[in-house]
């Protein structure tokens, strides 16, 4: 048998981890405070769209190594425990520490000694110093292990993790190390704070990548040069590599704007004006206007003009629309006016819409103007001829993310508009 290991929050890290140790065959029990998460957990479930995950929960459970339940019903807390609640951003940019406060106190009362607390969730730098200090006169050992998964490939990037970082005192680290043995990845030991910072450098070091690249694309529509072509050539030099080099409107989802953020905020915290993280947020503000002031220029006003908006979650392939570009498009139309239609592969709620479409051909019949948002399989890979042609007249079609054949766009007829593709572009744009 493996280690006991118990998991505090069901959401895309927490129950992603649970699911992955119960199947390498670590006893793992899974708890939130969201009764209907539980409820769906217990008939099968995931609360939440993820490749993979539910047939490898239900395996899991099968072999009776995986369990649910509500936080009230656990008495006293023993083994490993990782917390996996969500750190949200503040008002102020900060990370709302609620939830890994309330995790916190929880265990303070009620946990063994002896028992390791592994942080998972991300959270500031700093503050798993203090809790280790919180905890350790209770005999509670203390361990930050932050999470690199990225939803829609949370699974094989569990198991198929480049590194695990550990943070913590050497005999924190042992007792974690275990669970990591399955995994054939490097495993860096080092203290909490390096090991909580290792977490904000590596996102705001990928966001500065796409907002670098969105620049270069604003630079590539002054001067005539194509950013697809420009960023294939860059990212073939092996020490900047192609990943995170694709330009359009910018990153969304519940981590990278966050993470942003909040190290913005300890920088500032610490009278560090940190420049650069601060023209990236800037720059990724700046793409998520870009379609609004295109349709702008083409319509003039866009009153009771009708808009589509295609992928409405951050990414492709996960049902999660936290800080989806989509979302704050779709405002920003609607205040100019527009009817806006959205449409997703995944069906999603998305309050700032006029209504969600449930198909691309309900959402595109007759609309003046439709953005690609997100690159979802079936969107990119519909037949956009067909499409256009049940637009209205002079439709427009903004290409958020740099993924539709231009020239098979404009063909149909209508204008085309990408991200750093320039519309005299004489190579075509792939
Ligand atoms: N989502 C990602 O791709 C990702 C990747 C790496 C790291 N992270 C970090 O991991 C953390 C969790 O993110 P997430 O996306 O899984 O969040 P999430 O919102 O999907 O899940 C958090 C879960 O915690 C539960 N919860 C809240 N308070 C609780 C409590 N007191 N006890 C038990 N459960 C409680 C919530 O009900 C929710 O189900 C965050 O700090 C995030 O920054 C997320």
């Amino acid at each position: 048998m493996g280690e006991r290991v118990t998991v505090f929050g069901a959401g895309y890290v927490g129950l992603v981890t649970g699911v992955c140790l119960s199947s390498a065959g670590h006893e793992v029990k899974v708890l939130d405070v969201d009764s209907s998460k539980l409820a769906a957990l217990d008939q099968g479930r995931t609360p939440f769209f993820e490749p993979g995950l539910e047939d490898l929960m239900r395996e899991s459970r099968s072999q009776g190594t995986l369990s649910f339940a509500t936080v009230g019903d656990i008495g006293r807390f023993s083994g490993i425990v990782m917390v996996a609640v969500g750190t949200p951003a503040t008002a102020t940019g900060w990370a709302d520490m609620t939830y890994v406060r309330e995790v916190i106190d929880a265990l303070e009362a009620n946990a063994e000694p002896g028992t390791v607390v592994v942080m998972k969730s991300t959270v500031p730098p700093g503050t798993g110093r203090n809790l280790a200090a919180r905890l350790a006169p209770h005999g509670i050992l203390y361990a930050s292990n932050p999470e690199f998964l990225r939803e829609g490939t949370a699974v094989t990037d569990w198991f198929e993790t480049n590194r695990v970082v550990l943070g913590g005192s050497p005999e924190s680290i042992e007792r974690v190390k275990p669970l990591y043995e399955h995994i054939d990845a490097p495993l860096l030991e080092c203290e909490v704070t390096s090991a909580e910072m290792i977490k904000y450098a590596s996102n705001a070091f990928l966001a500065t990548k796409i907002s670098f690249i969105n620049e270069i694309a604003v630079l590539c529509d002054l001067v005539g040069a194509t950013v697809d072509q420009v960023a294939e050539g860059v990212g073939m030099d092996e020490r900047i590599g192609p990943a995170f080099l694709k330009a359009g409107i910018g990153y969304g989802g519940s981590c990278f704007p966050k993470d942003t953020r909040a190290l913005d905020f300890l920088a500032n915290f610490h009278g560090y004006d940190f420049h650069l993280l601060r023209a990236v947020i800037d720059v990724n503000a700046r793409q998520r206007l870009l379609p609004v002031r295109a349709l702008r220029e083409q319509f003039g006003s866009l009153e009771d003009r009708r808009v589509a908006i295609l992928g409405l979650t951050f990414k492709p392939d996960t049902d999660d629309t936290r800080e989806a570009p989509a979302s704050e498009i779709a405002s920003l139309l609607r205040a100019e006016g527009a009817e806006v239609v959205g449409y997703n592969p995944i069906p999603v709620v998305m309050p700032e819409l006029s209504r969600t479409a449930d198909s691309l051909e309900d959402a595109l019949a007759n609309a003046h103007a439709v953005i690609l948002a997100t690159e979802w399989d079936e969107i990119v890979g519909a037949d956009w001829g067909s499409l256009v042609r049940s637009m209205a007249d002079r439709a427009v079609v903004f290409d958020g993310r740099n993924a539709l054949d231009p020239q098979a766009i404009r063909g149909a007829g209508a204008k085309y508009i990408g991200v750093g593709r320039p519309e005299d572009d004489r190579h075509g744009a792939r």
